[in-house]
């Protein structure tokens, strides 16, 4: 994994917070680690294709999975569902270089978050192992099941 990479990220993370004009938006938690993520995504058209005009993310999770999120949420721009929907998480991950072993479920997070959203429109189905949540709680702290003691996540605040 390219440490420079992942640091120069998370030093700027791009489309963190909750987007509150979403058209869709899919929570997945992992159930190798216990973190969460939840994505928002914007449609627009163009040249009447329908597009991802934007994706935002908030994360309990570590900071492979924000790295991977923000990579994400730039990466998708401009696709289509059908598009985004054929993303892996090796692809999302990318710029980062081969996730470690221990890794490779943080970048399968982002990947299920993504798929739950891009799912959000139509049948709310996902190919992913990570599991979505039903959850539907306004921020993701709200979606934290009680087990999910302070201090055992790391929490990034949003403006
Ligand atoms: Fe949980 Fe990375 S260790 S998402």
């Amino acid at each position: 994994m390219d440490e420079a990479t992942l640091q120069a990220t998370l030093a700027n993370p791009e489309n963190l917070g909750e987007m509150t004009d979403a058209d869709a938006v899919g929570t997945v938690g992992s159930p190798d680690c216990g973190d969460m993520l939840r994505m928002w995504l914007k449609y627009k058209e163009v040249d009447g294709r329908k597009v991802i005009d934007k994706a935002s993310f908030q994360s309990f999770g570590c900071q492979t999975a924000i790295a991977v999120a923000s990579m994400a949420t730039r990466l998708i721009q401009g696709k289509t569902r059908e598009e985004a929907l054929q993303l892996s998480a090796q692809e999302l991950s990318a710029p980062l270089g081969p996730l470690p072993p221990m890794k490779i479920h943080c970048g399968q997070m982002v990947e299920g978050a993504l798929k739950a959203a891009l799912d959000a429109e139509s049948a709310p189905t996902i190919s992913s192992p990570i599991t979505p949540t039903q959850n539907t709680a306004p921020t993701l702290s709200d979606s934290l099941p009680p087990a999910h003691a302070p201090g055992k996540v790391k929490i990034v605040f949003t403006s």
